[in-house]
């Protein structure tokens, strides 16, 4: 299979280019950024700015993937803060990438999207069907993508799936989203033996750790067609408060972690779920986490107390 990953720079798509190629699929890498060190000399890499919806059609219509794998977005935090950028990226890009879908005539889309379709007040754990009213721009945006993607599967032929990701954890450097506190207390933790976050202690989101949200992407990819319900899954694995989170690192590392709560990225992290229901993932395809806290953090902090050159996260799945 030949795949397109949009934003192959970041967080999620440097490990999906290796899972990928590690199972003996074609990777056409693309991304505004650089090629990554460390990615497989096997996969192209080529420029792409999804806000050009020209650009988008040439390189669908160049490679001709038998997928694209949406990554491209502008996080959380940063979203708020620029906003124009926001809406050229997730909302204008998501729109030419299923524009260049249909028009190069890719029949299949994977897109990213997040707990943060989701606003506050709902009951927990929050189902797939819980009303989608988010109070951040990154949220209203990625409910457009859904949107635009479902339009596309009905009018357009076009294979849609997507899957709502919690806040995820990897030793790569975070993109300015909310949840970066959590990556934070691990690389901050092992590195300088301390971290100050900026959510409350009390502070409740999901999180994942990458290596299954990775797992999901190709389990929910390879899925038949016919066992699926929906296009758009919520999973989950954890739900730790980040008081939590900071004990189970700090015993593993003695790290000093304390919370100092910033106003505007409490109020994103308050206005998201503290629980998800993944029932339909679970009954449609299988989906099963495969980390729990401990387990997490006790292979994310030995990855990054390895040297460099050690096994990355997410290149090598977990066992069965
Ligand atoms: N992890 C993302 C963020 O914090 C949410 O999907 O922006």
């Amino acid at each position: 299979m030949r795949l397109l990953i949009t934003g192959a720079a970041g967080q999620i798509g440097q490990e999906l280019i290796h899972a990928f190629h590690a199972r003996g699929d074609e990777v056409v890498a693309a991304d505004l950024r650089p090629r990554v060190a460390g990615a497989p000399d096997e996969a192209a890499w080529h420029t792409l700015d999804v806000t050009d919806s020209a650009a988008c059609v040439d390189l669908c219509t160049r490679t001709r993937p038998d997928a694209v794998v949406h990554l491209a977005a502008i996080l959380s935090a940063r979203a708020e803060e620029e906003r124009e950028t926001a809406y050229r990226v997730n909302e204008a890009g998501t729109r030419h990438v299923l524009e260049a879908c249909r028009r190069a005539g890719v029949p299949n889309l994977f897109f990213a999207s997040s707990i943060a379709v989701f606003g506050p007040g709902l009951p927990q754990p929050v189902g797939d069907d819980a009303p989608t009213r988010p109070t951040t721009l990154y949220g209203v945006t990625k409910v457009i993508g859904e949107m635009l993607g479902e339009y596309h599967a009905q009018h357009c032929g076009l294979d849609f799936r997507a899957i709502r990701f919690p806040g995820l954890i990897s030793d790569a450097e975070p993109g300015r989203g909310t949840s970066d506190y959590a990556v934070h207390m691990f690389r901050q933790g092992v590195r300088t033996g301390r971290y100050e976050a900026y959510c409350r202690p009390d502070t409740r989101i999901p999180l994942m750790y990458m290596p299954d949200a990775v797992r999901a992407v190709l389990e929910l990819i390879d899925a038949p067609k016919n066992e699926l319900r929906r296009c758009v899954y919520n999973i989950a694995a954890m739900s730790p408060t980040a008081q939590e989170l900071a004990i189970v690192i700090a015993a593993r590392t003695g790290a000093k972690i304390t919370f100092k709560p910033d106003p505007a990225r409490q109020a994103i992290l308050d206005s998201w779920p503290q629980s998800l229901d993944d029932r339909h993932a679970r009954e449609d395809w299988g989906w099963r986490p495969r980390y729990d806290l401990d387990a997490m953090a006790k292979e994310m902090i030995s990855h990054l107390q390895s040297p460099p050159e050690a096994i990355r996260v997410g290149a090598k799945l977990p066992a069965a």
